[in-house]
């Protein structure tokens, strides 16, 4: 799992930001549509560094984010008619494009993972309870709050999937490969704007750091408690295969290890947002940004060349 970035150094570091750079990291991004045509024999389940339980992780996340994406558009709009900015009120509707982008394509792949025996519906239900009978049902403050740590979340996540492009190599899979690296790119480049928002129109520090601690358990204890499942979903005698249980612990370190595991590692940032001041630019990815906007969306050999069907940027209406 080791690996060296040519730019992991710079982004690794925490950069006490300046003027030039803030509004680097703050600049007007636009919304790529993109067209996968995921074909559900060829979904590889051991998509995530060949491991079974950190895979189905991530299937689980594919399908409990579209929930988060869904809160996440809605609590944007209402939200958006608040502002005054005309320039962050256009990155609002950036951010809402993307998400609603996330969410369609990530819905088209969980169609896929159905017919590869994992529990979709069942999952579908599970977070159709804790979204339609709970965080849907906050007031809108607390939505913004949540909307917030959510996208913390979701950056952490980019960060570190970006710092570890051997992840997505793993696998020959390429239409997995794709979608998830081209979430990450947009999570990291609107990783700022729910959290803008909620400052500008709230930034009471004890409602954000209450919207903090649902998506903390969400992310990481619901979601990998119902990855659990999948293995005995596809296959009840995988409960007495060797196989199963020599994969948990290794699954386990790739997610929960402190040294490379995605969010093990990653507790210093996770929890860095409890700090007062805050802010998701002060993790500098612009270096990263760049050198993925590259990787991927070269027209000749990007990673999202085969797949990349148009974009656009919204207006900016003052
Ligand atoms: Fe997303
Ligand atoms: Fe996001």
């Amino acid at each position: 799992m080791q690996f060296i970035h040519p730019i992991k150094k710079t982004f690794n570091k925490v950069f006490a930001l300046s003027q030039f750079d803030a509004q680097k990291q703050s600049s007007i991004i636009p919304i790529r549509h993109m067209n996968f045509d995921f074909e559900s024999a060829k979904i590889d389940p051991k998509f995530y560094m060949n491991a079974e339980l950190a895979s189905a992780y991530f299937a689980s996340l594919s399908i409990f984010l579209t929930y988060g994406e869904d809160l996440v558009i809605d609590t944007a709009r209402y939200h958006r008619d608040l502002l005054q900015d005309a320039r962050l009120k256009q990155r609002v509707s950036s951010l809402i494009g993307q998400e609603a982008l996330h969410s369609k394509l990530h819905e088209e792949l969980n169609d896929a993972y159905m017919e590869k025996d994992l529990p979709v519906k069942l999952f579908r239900t599970l977070a159709g309870w804790v979204f339609d009978y709970g965080f849907n049902r906050l007031p809108q403050p607390m939505k913004l709050s949540l909307m917030a740590g959510i996208e913390h979340f979701t950056a952490v996540l980019a960060e570190y999937m970006m710092n570890h492009e051997q992840v997505f190599f793993s696998s020959q899979d390429e239409k997995q490969r794709a979608i998830w690296m081209w979430h990450m790119l947009e999570e990291s480049e609107h990783k700022d704007i729910a959290y803008d928002v909620f400052q500008n129109l709230s930034n009471n520090y004890a409602l954000r750091i209450a919207g903090f601690f649902p998506a903390l358990i969400t992310i990481l204890v619901l979601i990998s408690a119902a990855s659990l499942l999948v293995p005995f979903y596809r296959e009840p005698k995988n409960l007495i295969r060797w196989q199963y249980w020599k994969d948990m612990p290794r699954s386990f370190q790739l997610i929960f290890g402190l040294k490379d595991g995605v969010y093990g590692s990653s507790w210093k940032h996770i929890f860095d947002y409890l700090r007062p001041s805050f802010h998701p630019n002060d993790y500098d990815t612009s270096d990263f940004l760049a050198y993925y906007k590259e990787r991927l969306l070269n027209a000749d050999n990007g990673v999202l060349a085969p797949y990349f069907v148009k974009e656009f940027t919204p207006t900016l209406k003052v």
